[in-house]
C-alpha cells in the first residue's frame, strides 16, 4: 500500500513539474542515468540531465496494488524509430519495437492503479505518431483535452477511471 496520491510512472527528469521534488507524488522510471548536455545558450555551457526516480519501475508491469492512486501521469517516450540515440532519446527515452503492445499494456496498468473516479492525465507527441493512434491503444475514452508546443504536436489528454472498472 502507498500513502503518496499521485504516481508519475515515466517521470525522466521531471520538467514538466513545478515542483521536482512534491512530496505527494511516486516518482518511476525503468532508468536511472545522468548526461551532460551541451548547453546552446551558454558558448562551451553544459548542462545537467539527471534521471534519479524514487522508484525504479516498468509501467508495464506497475509495482502497485489496484485502486492505489488518485492521479496517475502518464507521459511515456513518443520516438518509436529505431536507433536512436542522440539528445533527444536521452531526454525523452525511446520505444522499442512492440511499442503499441507497450503503451497497451502501460494504460492498462495506470488504470489498474487508479482509484475508481480517479484521474489519468496522459501527455503525447505527435512528432512521429498520431495521437489518435495512440489513443486507440486504450478501451477508456477522454474527458478532454489541449495541445500546446511550437508546432501544436504536444497533446495533454484527461481521463477518469470509471467506478465500474475498479
Ligand atoms: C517523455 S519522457 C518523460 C518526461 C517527463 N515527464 C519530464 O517531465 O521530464 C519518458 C520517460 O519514460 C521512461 N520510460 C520508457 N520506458 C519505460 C517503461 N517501460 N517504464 C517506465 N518508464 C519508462 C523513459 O526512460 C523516459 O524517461
Amino acid at each position: 500500500m502507498t500513502i503518496r496520491p499521485i504516481l508519475d510512472p515515466c517521470c525522466g527528469s521531471r520538467m514538466f513539474w513545478f515542483d521536482r521534488q512534491d512530496g505527494r507524488a511516486v516518482f518511476g522510471d525503468i532508468r536511472q542515468e545522468a548526461h551532460s548536455l551541451q548547453d546552446r545558450s551558454s558558448p562551451g555551457g553544459s548542462r545537467q540531465l539527471v534521471i534519479a526516480p524514487d522508484v525504479l519501475l516498468d509501467f508495464r508491469a506497475l509495482p502497485y496494488g489496484d485502486a492505489s492512486f488518485h492521479l496517475v501521469v502518464f507521459d511515456p517516450p513518443h520516438l518509436v524509430q529505431n536507433g536512436r540515440s542522440g539528445w533527444l532519446a536521452k531526454k525523452y527515452g525511446k520505444l522499442g519495437a512492440d511499442w503499441r503492445d507497450d503503451l497497451r499494456a502501460g494504460f492498462a496498468e495506470c488504470f489498474r492503479v487508479l482509484r475508481p473516479n480517479g484521474t489519468l492525465i496522459f501527455k503525447w507527441n505527435e512528432h512521429e505518431v498520431r495521437v489518435s493512434e495512440i489513443l486507440a491503444l486504450t478501451d477508456q475514452k477522454p474527458l478532454f483535452g489541449n495541445r500546446c508546443g511550437k508546432t501544436a504536436k504536444s497533446h495533454w489528454i484527461v481521463f477518469m477511471k470509471p467506478e465500474a472498472t475498479a
